[in-house]
């Protein structure tokens, strides 16, 4: 099977612990490589616009104050199906159900801040890496 890409963000709660390394590292060690990668601070319109898929939903608020809260990372993510690898490794959103071996179990701190977002199918996937980078931004 080809190689997929996947979009990933390293959450503010994952950032403010240090952990950008740690949460890459599980990433890699799942199959995954890291083929573009940046440290923003999102702005509040940005994670609007991100997130506006959830605008109705009651958490959407504090998701969009949590996103800014301090820095993420960004990357896309290349492997055999990058997108339920990617996922397999998160975990459950809910890190209360997430497995051992995941990277919510081991690091999320609740629902909300729960270390890592990654794209849900092949074509959020694409939407998502083209929100925040650009294709020469993109190296392998
Ligand atoms: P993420 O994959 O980034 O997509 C939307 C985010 O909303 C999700 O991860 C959670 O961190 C966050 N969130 C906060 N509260 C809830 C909730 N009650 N149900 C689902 N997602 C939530």
């Amino acid at each position: 099977m080809a190689a997929t890409r996947t979009f990933s963000i390293i959450k503010p709660d994952a950032t403010r612990r240090n952990l950008t390394g740690a949460v890459t590292k599980m990433l890699e060690d799942a199959g995954l490589r890291v083929v573009a990668s940046k440290r923003i601070r999102m702005t509040e319109d940005q994670a609007k616009k991100f997130y506006e898929v959830h605008a109705e939903r009651p958490f959407y608020g504090e998701l969009v104050d949590f996103m800014t809260s301090g820095p993420v990372v960004v990357q896309v993510l290349e492997g055999e199906d990058a997108v339920k690898r990617n996922r397999d490794v998160m975990g459950a959103t809910n890190p209360a159900d997430a497995e051992e071996g995941t990277i919510r179990k081991a690091f999320a701190e609740s629902i909300e801040a729960n270390s890592v977002h990654g794209s849900d199918s092949d074509e959020n996937a694409a939407t998502e890496i083209a929100f925040f980078f650009s294709d020469d931004e993109i190296v392998g």
